[in-house]
């Protein structure tokens, strides 16, 4: 981006930034503002020769390389009762210009579905534009532009030059954007080319994620944690370090029981209780939920579905909790790893610990990126909520 659209977005962003302090005297009262937490932006994207991908609320980039978007579409998940308004959204298709608007997941139109997206834009409308912004970011030649606030233009429009990946996000009005991908902490370029494998570390944050954050850096890698809820007060230290470090924070329910034997109800406090935990330790909720022992019988499911959520489940147990021995852990990884698998350990043994630092460098040798879970889903098409993932090929 030039240095003077650069100027522009920034001018524009700190515009709307200040209007929605100004829109502060109008706050929702506190039951509209905790539910006002839950609510997401989700979107999808087709991209040529692989049809349309799911939908994410995190970052969106094509499923293979040389894979561009031909179509764009949005929605809202956890829309706040009582609350009217839509997501709308245009998407500037190479040589057409802006498409007319859509809105509520309706795709835009883009007949022949061979000409390029160049820009997207989005905004609220109704009640929901008093109460959030609505932010979008394009990956341009590899680099997330800056947030575009409200209808803004996303991308370089008119150029000729076709988005890469799209992310889009709601918050409240004024409040900051959250982090896009690719700055500060989440900087990072990803090789969609390249083999990519997450590991996931369940029940702390605990005694062992010191060593493990360490090991996965010292390998250039990130890991994703899933955290009991109930677990968090007395490491809030460990969780920041997470955040900091670019590391994801996943919800692994406040007290570990299984969803199956549960009401929609008590799933819907398990998850809760434990985002409020971890936006107040890390800065914002999890965008994952691990149900314990992947219990997803009776409601567990239709619950997660209901609040936007997928299971995040994976492809490799490394039964590091039963064995407790770190040989074990490391041959149950290395001996069946593929591209796009997804890992399973534990945070609480020292043996796991061990593991990580004797697999992360050897996966790293074997060509391996160590990615976050939401990076490797949103590299290979993004999760739908309600259904349940191990792998992603
Ligand atoms: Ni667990």
């Amino acid at each position: 981006m030039g240095i003077r659209l650069k100027r522009i977005a920034s001018l524009a962003l700190a515009l709307a930034f200040t209007l929605g302090m100004a829109n502060r005297a109008a706050d929702l009262s506190a039951p509209a503002r905790a539910e006002k937490r839950g609510m997401r932006a989700i979107c999808a994207m087709e991209f040529q020769g692989s049809g349309w991908s799911g939908w994410t609320d995190g970052a969106l980039v094509p499923p293979r390389a040389g894979s561009f978007p031909t179509s764009f579409k949005a929605g809202l998940v956890n829309q706040p009762d009582g609350m009217s308004g839509t997501i709308q959204y245009q998407a500037n298709i190479s040589g057409r210009g802006w498409s007319g608007t859509r809105e509520n997941t309706a795709p835009v139109e883009n007949e022949g579905g061979t000409a390029l997206v160049e820009g997207v834009r989005v905004w609220l409308n109704g009640d929901l534009q008093k109460a959030y912004d609505v932010y979008a970011s394009a990956l341009v030649g590899g680099e997330w532009l800056d947030w575009a606030a409200n209808g803004q233009d996303a991308g370089r429009v008119g150029v000729g030059t076709h988005l890469d990946g799209i992310c889009i996000a709601v918050v409240g009005k004024g409040e900051q954007p959250p982090r896009k991908p690719g700055t500060a902490a989440g900087a990072r370029a990803l090789d969609l080319s390249k083999p990519m494998v997450a590991l996931t570390f369940d029940d702390g944050p605990a005694e062992y994620d010191r060593r493990i954050l360490t090991a996965l850096e010292a390998a250039g890698g990130r890991g994703t944690f899933f955290l009991v809820g109930k677990n968090i007060a007395a490491r809030r230290d460990i969780v920041r370090r997470m955040a900091e470090g670019g590391h994801e924070i996943g919800n692994h329910s406040w007290s570990h029981p299984s969803f199956s034997k549960l009401s929609e109800k008590e799933i819907r406090f398990q998850i809760q209780k434990t985002n409020e935990e971890i936006s107040s330790a890390a800065g914002s909720p999890a965008r994952l939920v691990r149900p314990p022992y992947g219990a997803l019988g009776g409601q567990a499911k239709p619950t997660l579905a209901a609040m936007g959520y997928a299971a995040s489940l994976w492809s490799i147990d490394t039964l590091d909790w039963k064995t407790r021995n770190a040989d074990r852990t490391v041959s149950a990884v290395l001996n069946q790893v593929k591209d796009g698998d997804v890992i399973l350990m534990h945070s609480l043994y020292a043996q796991s610990a061990e593991a990580v630092e004797r697999m992360a460098p050897e996966l790293v040798r074997r060509g391996y990126q160590l990615v976050t879970l939401s990076e490797l889903a949103g590299a290979r098409g993004g999760m739908t909520p309600g259904k349940a993932y191990g792998a992603f090929r």
